[in-house]
């Protein structure tokens, strides 16, 4: 495990405070094989209407067993974890009747999808839904893609008791028929089976840094699930992160990840991993040849990543997450993925710039702490999270004009990582201090690394097509963004 202090960090020192270096290891839950993975429950459609989904949520508390007698409870729609599958076919008209069993107010966002405002389920479009209460989501997809709900209240909260679920809107591809399988990656923290609420005695400050890291990684709420696969076949998985803080760095040894779509759908061609990592709110649709022989097995696993790397620690180690078996075999399959999936065309930007930063200032200062002025033990309080140096809610909204584009500058000015997520709108990742992305698509969250030298920046591209109205954007760390790294756009119509 590597682990080195190139510069001086109050995240570092507080990392070594609490003996979090190395982070921790394979915890007793861990299994080489489980059961075999399940699809998440389908949600059923009350409307006979084929271009209509009406689907009912209610959200409660759930006991699950993660170990045989164990009992744990978490917060679930429709009675399982994760959420159910709504399917729909693109252009569908969906309507979801939220039903609110939990003790506490809640909302459902509709991730990624653009869709109408007054449905997107947050502070700035709704009042939350209180217990007993209901509310009924009704919008169009216009997009084929792997999209997700969950709540936009409490949601740091509220997301790691697992109230997360999948949304697969089908459109036309030119992709070769595969085993299509939805994988929701979550996390959570589980000690003796209870799960642990970090923020039970106060957040502490490694908690308020990293978001909730759990100790617990599951693939469609199962440990360590096993997958049959076929010799010659070809998988294809549709992957959500629903963890409101994990990274998922995807490698499975032996073969070869060929993404094929991002989160707002096909991707112009197709690229190769060997590794790939999915930031908290992205989706991925990847294929896989399995080339393996009858009898093979090998793991899925989530390759170490750290969203501090640019301080040089590595808290995550790798960790096992689906075991896959070969049984049977297919032969002749035609596999052969077209070069051209989908035609993006650059918006062409015709309205202003704007930058923005994200920012973690710290009280007492690094280099206070360091140089000894402030007692080392004292509290350090993280509570300015903050887009352009001003915390949610007191952010100043920024207005854009419908039908114009826009190019908006991501400017990380902390040594971690965040995933940016715009609601309501797609956008084009132009470029970045890495150089160009390595695929174009149309995305709604992306990952705007941390720099030990300088701003990071990732200029986006945003076409204000539709849906005029007030949309939030924020990191997808969700604790950051409750701490303040959030702020609000307004849409003129
Ligand atoms: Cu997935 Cu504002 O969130
Ligand atoms: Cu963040």
């Amino acid at each position: 495990m590597r682990c080195r202090f190139p510069f001086i960090s109050s995240i570092i020192l507080l990392a070594l405070a609490q003996g979090s270096c190395g982070g921790s290891g394979p915890t007793e839950l861990d299994r080489s094989a489980g059961s075999e993975l399940r699809q998440p429950m389908l949600a059923e459609d009350i409307d006979p209407d084929p271009d209509v989904v009406h689907v009912q949520l209610s959200a409660a508390p759930l006991v699950v067993e993660f170990e045989p007698g164990v009992p744990t409870e978490l917060w679930a729609y429709n009675g399982v974890f994760p959420g159910p599958l709504i399917e729909a076919k693109q252009d569908d008209r969906i309507i979801v009747d939220l039903v609110n069993n939990l003790p506490e107010p809640t909302t459902i966002h509709w991730h990624g999808v653009r869709l109408s405002n007054a449905n997107d389920g947050t502070p700035v479009t709704q009042d939350p839904v209180p217990p007993g209460g209901s509310f009924t989501y009704d919008f169009t997809v216009p997009d084929a893609s792997l999209f997700w709900y969950h709540p936009h209240a409490n949601s740091a909260e509220q997301v790691y008791r697992g109230l997360y679920g999948p949304l697969l809107v089908h459109g036309d591809d030119p992709l070769p028929a595969a085993d299509e399988r939805v994988l929701v990656l979550s996390d959570l923290e589980l000690s003796g089976g209870q799960l642990v609420l970090p923020w039970a005695d106060g957040v502490q400050q490694m908690e308020n840094a990293m978001g909730y890291l759990g100790n617990t990684q599951l693939v469609n709420g199962q440990l360590m699930p096993e997958l049959k696969v076929r010799s010659g076949g070809l998988e294809r998985w549709r992957v959500v992160n629903a963890s409101g803080s994990r990274y998922y760095n995807l490698a499975l040894p032996g073969h070869v990840l060929t993404m094929v779509g991002t989160d707002g759908g096909l991707i112009e061609s197709p690229v190769e991993y060997s590794e790939f990592l999915l930031a908290p709110g992205e989706r991925a649709d990847l294929l896989v040849a399995t080339d393996g022989s009858d009898g093979d097995s090998t793991v899925l696993i989530n390759a170490s990543y750290s969203i501090m790397h640019a301080a040089g620690f590595m808290p995550d180690p790798d960790h096992p997450l689906m075991q896959l078996r070969y049984s049977g075999s297919v032969n002749g399959l035609d596999r052969s993925i077209p070069a051209q999936l989908a035609t993006i065309t650059e918006p062409v930007v015709d309205a202003g710039e704007f930058s923005l930063q994200f920012s973690a200032a710290l009280d007492p200062q690094p280099m206070d702490i360091i140089a000894g002025t402030v007692d080392e033990d004292a509290p350090i309080n993280f509570a300015s999270f903050a887009i352009n140096g001003r915390p949610w809610p007191d952010a100043a909204e920024h207005v854009s004009q419908l039908g114009t584009t826009e190019r908006w500058t991501l400017n990380n000015h902390t040594v971690m990582d965040h995933p940016f997520h715009l609601h309501g709108y797609r956008f084009l990742v132009e470029s970045g201090t890495d150089g160009g992305p390595a695929y174009r698509g149309w995305k709604d969250t992306v990952n705007v690394h941390g720099s030990e030298l300088g701003d990071h920046l990732l200029d986006i591209l945003i076409p204000f097509e539709d849906n005029p109205g007030n949309w939030l954007y924020h990191c997808h760390i969700l604790r950051h963004a409750e701490l303040g790294m959030m702020a609000e756009l307004v849409v003129n119509p």
